[in-house]
């Protein structure tokens, strides 16, 4: 029936040739709030694999604490350049620390300090704010690594369905739904 992580890392690779997006590898995550309200917000891909889809982020974000409550989340994707759109649903866990110490360490210096330096989705003073706390961070780490914050991680979503539509300007798009039916993947063709 088709494998739909196959089919996603080709589709990725597609994407991400020639890509005129500045933020290529950017995704919706979205979760579900403490009132059972959606929670839509942008992060960056980190891997794929047969255990699911990563991205990384603050364990007490607005985002991780939804996920600590209701693992239940959805990735959506719009590739406009290849007219791809793809959504996942599935159930989030956190990764492990040595994966999250290799995202880590891939990021760049700066980006180390900007994340060491904030609580993110905890209110903000005033907009010099921004520069103050990032100057303090970049004094305190002077001359040496910046370590991963005990708060900093990331998580897996762990696909139950991921749909994969190819865009026509005719609007018969091809909606492909790959669902998990016992051990494996079953798929389905749906109306566009
Ligand atoms: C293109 C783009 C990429 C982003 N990547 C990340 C990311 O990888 N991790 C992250 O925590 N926030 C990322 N953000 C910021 C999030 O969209 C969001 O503002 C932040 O995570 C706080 O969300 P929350 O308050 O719902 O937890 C990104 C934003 C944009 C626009």
């Amino acid at each position: 029936m088709g494998n739909p992580i196959i089919q996603f890392e080709r589709w990725w690779q597609a994407a991400l040739a020639d890509s005129p997006l500045q933020q290529k590898n950017a995704v919706c995550v979205s979760t579900i709030d403490e009132n059972g309200f959606p929670s839509g917000r942008f992060v960056d891909l980190k891997a794929v694999s047969d255990t699911g889809f990563v991205f990384c982020t603050y364990f007490d974000s607005a985002k991780g604490r939804h996920i600590s409550q209701q693992p239940k989340t959805a990735m959506t994707i719009w590739w406009d350049h290849v007219g791809y759109q793809i959504r996942i649903v599935g159930v989030t866990h956190l990764i492990s620390d040595a994966e999250a110490d290799y995202f880590w360490q891939s990021r760049s210096r700066s980006a180390q300090l900007t994340t060491t330096a904030f609580s993110q989705s905890e209110p903000l003073n005033s907009e010099h704010e921004l520069s103050t706390r990032l100057e303090e961070s970049s004094a305190h780490y002077a001359d040496r690594p910046v370590p991963r914050p005990k708060n900093w991680g990331g998580y897996r979503i762990k696909p139950i369905s991921i749909e994969f539509l190819t865009f026509r300007e005719s609007r018969l798009h091809l909606r492909e739904l790959f669902e998990i039916k016992g051990d494996g993947w079953v798929k389905q063709l749906l109306q566009p």
